[in-house]
C-alpha cells in the first residue's frame, strides 16, 4: 500500500507516480521560509573564488517534530548557495563523505567538460570500497579521487543556476535525499536594473518529497520494504512524485513580506512533479506574476502571466507586486496541477508598508538574436518509453543512456536546430549551451519558452525547435529528460563538440 497511486498522464498533468506519506503531515503555512546561507570561499585571488563543499550525511527538522535523514552538501538541504560574479571563476572542492560515490553539476553553467559532472566521474566516498566497481561501465572515467576541484568560469550573463548530483542510474534518489542547492551568478547589467533587491530577492527552490514512518525520505528504490527489479522498482520508471511540497527544504512555509515588489527566483528541483503556479488570491487588477528572467537570465522584456508552468528544472525569475494587496492580506502560491496538498506551494502574508525601491524597466537585457538562417544542421530526437533488457525504460532516439556511445557531434561554433518530439512529458535539458525555442507544435513559442533557455518542457504529440550555438568549450556533455526517475532509466545520451 502506498505506492501504487494514480498514474497521472496527459498535458495536465505531471508524469509520474505519487508515493504517499506514512506519518500525520503537518498543517501548511506554519513554518517560516528558510533562505539557504550563502557559502563564503575560503580563497580569493584576483579573478577566482575557492569554495569547499563537504558532502555528508546529517540529519534536519523537515517536518516540525521529525527528524529526516539527508544527504546535504555541507550537511544541509539544501545546499549552501554560492554567489559568483560573471566571468569571474568559481573552484569549487567537492570532498565526498557520503557512503555512495557522487558526481556533482552545475545545472546551467557554461562549463568545460572536464568540471562538467560527467555521469560517470565520480568522486568516491571517502571512507568506501567501491574503487573497483566505480568506473565499470566507462573505462574512460576518473574515479580516483574522493575529493575533486571543480572549475567553473562563469563567462556567461547573469543566471539562478543550481548544482546537483548526476551520477548514472543514481541521480534521482541522491538529488531526493538532498543534493541540490542554488549557484547565483550576477553581473553588472543585471546590477543596474532597479530590481527588488536584498531581502526582497527570494531564491524559492521547489520540490516535492514523500516521508515514511521514522521521518526518512521515502523514494522507492531506497525503501527497504518495497519488491524491487534490479534495484529499482519497476513501478516508479514514469517518476516519483511526493505528497509534500517544500520550498527551501521546508513543508508548504509561510514568508512575511512587505507591501512591495518581491523577485522570485523559482526553481522547480522536483524529481518529476511539474507546476503551475498561480496566486490565490489574485492580485486585484492586474497579473499576478512579471517574469523577468528563464533558466539562463534575464528576459530581453518584462511578460506578465497570471499562471506560470514549471517543469523540473526549469528556472523562472518572477517579480510579484505584494503592495497590491491590502495589510494584512494572506496570499497563497498554488500549484494548479495539483491536488489536496499538493495543490498549495508556500504563503506569503503580506505584513508591512515600506518604501517602494524597485521598479520594472521596459527593457532589461541584451540577447543575442539567434534565427534559422543562421543554423547549419537541423536534427531530430524522439523521446520515448521502451525496454532497457527485461524492464521497462526511457529512450532517446530509441537507445537508452549509453556512457560509450556519442550521438551527435556539433562542430564548435556552429548553430544548430534540434526538433524534439516525446510520447509522455519529458522536461529536456542540454549541457553547456543555452537555447532559445524557435517553435511549438508547429507554431510560435508558448508563453513560457521565451528567453534563454536550458530545459524545456517537451509535452506529448507536441513538436519543439530549440536553437543553439554549440561555443566554448570542446568535449562530450550530456543532454537528456530532468524527470530525474526517465534520467536514470536511460533518457539520456551524448554530444561530443568538436
Ligand atoms: Cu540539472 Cu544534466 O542536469
Ligand atoms: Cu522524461
Amino acid at each position: 500500500a502506498g505506492l501504487a497511486g494514480p498514474r497521472l498522464f496527459g498535458p495536465a498533468a505531471a508524469t509520474g507516480e505519487l508515493v504517499v506519506s506514512r506519518l500525520p503531515l503537518p498543517a501548511p503555512f506554519q513554518v517560516p521560509l528558510p533562505i539557504p546561507a550563502v557559502l563564503n570561499p575560503v580563497a580569493r585571488n584576483p579573478d577566482a573564488d575557492r569554495y569547499e563543499i563537504v558532502q555528508r550525511e546529517a540529519t534536519m527538522e523537515i517536518l516540525p517534530g521529525t527528524r529526516t535523514p539527508i544527504w546535504g552538501y555541507q550537511g544541509t538541504f539544501p545546499g549552501p548557495t554560492i554567489e559568483s560574479r560573471s566571468g569571474r571563476t568559481a573552484v569549487v572542492v567537492h570532498r565526498n563523505e557520503l557512503p555512495v560515490p557522487t558526481v556533482v553539476h552545475l545545472h546551467g553553467g557554461h562549463t568545460p567538460a572536464d568540471s562538467d559532472g560527467y555521469t560517470t566521474d565520480l568522486v568516491l566516498p571517502a571512507g568506501g570500497t567501491h574503487t573497483a566497481h566505480a568506473g565499470m561501465h566507462d573505462p574512460a572515467a576518473k574515479v580516483t579521487q574522493v575529493e575533486r576541484e571543480y572549475v567553473y568560469p562563469l563567462r556567461q550573463k547573469a543566471a539562478t543556476l543550481w548544482y546537483h548530483d548526476h551520477r548514472m542510474d543514481f541521480t534521482g534518489p541522491a538529488v531526493y535525499r538532498g543534493l541540490a542547492g542554488f549557484h547565483l551568478v550576477r553581473d553588472d547589467e543585471e546590477d543596474s536594473l532597479p530590481l527588488p533587491r536584498g531581502e526582497r530577492e527570494l531564491p524559492l527552490m521547489i520540490a516535492d518529497r514523500a516521508f515514511a514512518e521514522d521521518g526518512s525520505m521515502r523514494y522507492p528504490s531506497i525503501d527497504p520494504t518495497l519488491h524491487t527489479v534490479h534495484g529499482v522498482e519497476e513501478s516508479y520508471v514514469e517518476g516519483v512524485l511526493g505528497d509534500v511540497i517544500l520550498v527551501n527544504g521546508a513543508p508548504w512555509p509561510v514568508a512575511e513580506v512587505s507591501a512591495t515588489r518581491y523577485r522570485l527566483r523559482v526553481l522547480n528541483a522536483s524529481n518529476a512533479r511539474r507546476y503551475d503556479l498561480a496566486l490565490d488570491p489574485p492580485p486585484p487588477g492586474g497579473q499576478a506574476f512579471t517574469q523577468i528572467g528563464s533558466d539562463q537570465g534575464l528576459l530581453d522584456a518584462p511578460r506578465v502571466h497570471d499562471h506560470v508552468t514549471v517543469a523540473p528544472a526549469e528556472r523562472f525569475d518572477l517579480v510579484v507586486d505584494f503592495g497590491r494587496y491590502p495589510i494584512g492580506s494572506e496570499v497563497t502560491l498554488v500549484n494548479r496541477l495539483g491536488a489536496g496538498g499538493t495543490a498549495h506551494v508556500m504563503r506569503f502574508r503580506v505584513t508591512r508598508r515600506a518604501t517602494e525601491d524597485s521598479h520594472i524597466p521596459d527593457r532589461l537585457a541584451d540577447i543575442e538574436p539567434l534565427d534559422r538562417t543562421q543554423a547549419t544542421v537541423t536534427r531530430e530526437f524522439s523521446f520515448r518509453g521502451g525496454r532497457i533488457g527485461d524492464r521497462h525504460g526511457w529512450t532517446i532516439g530509441g537507445h537508452p543512456f549509453s556512457p560509450t556511445r556519442t550521438d551527435v557531434r556539433p562542430r564548435l561554433g556552429d548553430v544548430e536546430i534540434w526538433r524534439f518530439v516525446a510520447d509522455v512529458h519529458h522536461p529536456i535539458h542540454l549541457h553547456l549551451v543555452h537555447f532559445r525555442v524557435l517553435s511549438r507544435g508547429d507554431r510560435e513559442p508558448g508563453p513560457y519558452d521565451a528567453g534563454r533557455k536550458d530545459t524545456v518542457d517537451l509535452r506529448p504529440g507536441e513538436a519543439v525547435e530549440v536553437i543553439a550555438r554549440f561555443d566554448g568549450y570542446r568535449g562530450r556533455y550530456m543532454f537528456h529528460c530532468h524527470n530525474l526517475e526517465h534520467e536514470d532509466m536511460g533518457m539520456m545520451a551524448n554530444f561530443e563538440v568538436f
